[in-house]
């Protein structure tokens, strides 16, 4: 059910984007707007089901499960449009940082649609090495 709503939502922004000037986000865009909101998701759910933080994951409601579970499906579809050639930058390095974060999104996503707390906890901490290792290499140090 959550899958279905998640591909229905990107679908139906791919199509209001495509349908203005503006028809791929660029890299800032797509950060700002997907990456960040549900990588955020991912950070909050996955402390909360780590079973090294005590005794309290175990009482994650399967509404929260379901929302880390979206918000990586949507992050699996995200990251590989970050991996398109409009967007990639020069050298192997983007790809590959791309294609890291989709794999560690479908961890995510697996985790969470099997309630395995640790593992969702480990994909949280490995996306967020993810878009540090990119950011380090690739976006433009602002201070911000
Ligand atoms: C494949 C490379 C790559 C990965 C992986 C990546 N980012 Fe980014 N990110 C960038 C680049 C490049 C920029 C700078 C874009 C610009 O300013 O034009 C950026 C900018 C941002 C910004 C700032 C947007 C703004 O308003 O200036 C945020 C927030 C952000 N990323 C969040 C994340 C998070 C959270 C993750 C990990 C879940 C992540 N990014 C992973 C490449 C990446």
């Amino acid at each position: 059910m959550f899958r279905k709503s998640a591909v229905l939502a990107i679908v139906g922004l791919l199509a209001i984007c495509s349908a203005t000037e503006a028809a791929v986000l660029t890299v800032k865009e797509e950060m700002k707007q997907f990456v960040e909101p549900l990588s955020n998701t991912l950070f909050a759910v996955g402390g909360e089901v780590d079973p090294a933080n005590g005794p309290d994951a175990p009482k994650v409601t399967d509404k929260r499960w379901d929302e880390a579970a979206d918000a990586a499906d949507v992050l699996t579809r995200v990251s590989a449009a970050l991996g398109d050639k409009d967007r990639a930058k020069p050298g192997p390095e983007w790809a590959a940082m791309a294609q890291q974060m989709h794999e560690i999104s479908e961890r995510a996503l697996k985790a969470a649609m099997t309630r395995d707390g640790a593992g969702l906890a480990q994909a949280a901490n490995d996306l967020s090495d993810n878009c540090s290792a990119c950011h380090a290499k690739f976006k433009p140090q602002t201070g911000d």
